[in-house]
């Protein structure tokens, strides 16, 4: 698929809250299901909330949607079905709409859902995989189990999934780095179009960080990195992003887009949205909690929030997406999707520029291969 040319576009994000289990180190926010999910009231509300939200959006054309979680693969095909088709017979969509579904191996229960799934429009599909040694997806709180995941995606290249990305983590607890190459080696040899490789950060608010397990050090940790990155790179996966390898025009649109600063609309139990409005960027949020939200949406309460981003963090925060991308972002799309002018961004770049940590290059600009390890800290010194 090719990625998002046009400034015009934008991308749709639709926020599924609920889990099986929790795992101890995630911060999304994803709930304990508890029972049996009420999907056609949750899908009803989705279907308020963009009513209510697409104005803002009127007269352009969707290029990606992200249907993630939480779990929405704990949604049946038909549901998702009358969901994007009421979305598509709504707005205009770019024919080569990407639309992936996040999935968990763990909660993908019937042998027909993959069918279902491409009935219903998703052409890609991620899969939390997370590792493929049973002992550290036990350690990481998993639901699954390596076989789980080898039928997964047994079941959906049977019914025709041609776009399929895994993510996978390393630096868990008790993993050395043989373990963490062996997990990448057996990762790769899916043949998945995209693999997401993220570092386990131990996050604020999740049971990780509360009571912390015994994870490597830092310089363990890089060399990790480092070797799963060249592992990757060996077998045809680039890297186009911090933590995303792809093969060949197998780049996920809708991160790209985000990356790239584009607008997107979020939906769903604390999605949230980024346009540029006549006077700036307007960032909105929804209420976080799904029972307040879909109770809020239902009754006509206020459901949402609103704040302009400030013209002296704007600049940071097109930064911190763009430093991401391996190729770099073009000026262009610095001046379209902030309204600022492309001196200021070259004036904030330049002291980077003298330490060879940023270059622009054939107006585009990016990190240069040494400032690629040390993105935090430039962000750092930007911020005001
Ligand atoms: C939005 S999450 C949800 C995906 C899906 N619910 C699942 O877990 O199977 C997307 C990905 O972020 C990564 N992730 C979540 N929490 C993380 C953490 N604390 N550190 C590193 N990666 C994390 C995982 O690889 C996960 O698959
Ligand atoms: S399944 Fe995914 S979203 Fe749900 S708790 Fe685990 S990591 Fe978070």
């Amino acid at each position: 698929m090719s990625l998002s040319e046009n400034f015009d576009d934008f991308s749709l994000y639709i926020h599924f809250p609920w889990c099986v289990r929790k795992c101890p180190y995630c911060d999304f926010n994803s709930h304990e299901s508890r029972g049996r999910i009420d999907e056609r009231r949750y899908v009803n509300t989705l279907i308020r909330d963009f009513d209510d939200s697409i104005d803002a959006f009127k007269n352009r054309t969707i290029t990606s949607i992200f249907l993630g979680g939480g779990t929405p693969s704990l949604f049946s095909g038909k549901s998702l079905k009358r969901l994007i088709r009421y979305i598509r017979d709504r707005v205009s969509c770019r024919d080569d709409l990407e639309v992936t579904l996040e999935a968990n191996p763990g909660s993908l229960e019937h042998h027909d859902q993959f069918g279902e799934y491409l009935d219903a429009g998703i052409n890609r599909l991620s899969l939390g995989v997370q590792s493929l040694d049973d002992g550290c997806l036990i350690r990481i709180g998993r639901i699954h189990h390596a076989d789980d995941v080898r039928k997964a995606l047994e079941n959906a290249r049977t019914s025709g999934f041609c776009n399929i990305n895994i993510d996978m983590m390393y630096g868990l607890p008790d993993q050395s780095l043989d373990m963490a190459i062996k997990d990448c080696e057996h990762a790769i040899a899916f043949g998945t179009e995209h693999i997401s490789c993220y570092q386990l950060t131990l996050e604020p608010n999740t049971l990780f960080y509360l009571d912390p397990p015994t994870l490597a050090d830092h310089d363990s940790i890089y060399r990790m990195q480092t070797e799963l990155q060249a592992l990757l790179e060996d077998h045809g996966y680039v890297q186009y992003e911090v933590s995303a390898y792809a093969r060949a025009g197998m780049q996920c649109r809708h991160n790209m887009h985000y990356w790239t600063f584009g607008d997107y609309l979020g939906i769903g139990a604390g999605a949230h949205s980024k346009i540029l409005a006549e006077d700036g960027v307007l960032r909105i949020w929804k209420e976080k909690h799904p029972e307040h939200y879909q109770r809020k949406v239902a009754s006509g309460a206020s459901w949402k929030n609103h704040e302009p981003v400030r013209q002296e963090y704007l600049m940071v925060e097109f930064m911190m997406n763009a430093l991401r991308i391996k190729q770099g972002v073009s000026l262009d799309a610095f001046e379209q999707r902030t309204l600022l002018n492309r001196e200021d961004l070259l004036s904030l770049a330049q002291v980077f520029r003298d330490e060879d940590l940023l270059v622009i290059e054939n107006g585009l600009l990016r990190c240069t291969d040494r400032g690629y390890l040390f993105i935090d800290e430039i962000i750092e010194r930007m911020i005001p």
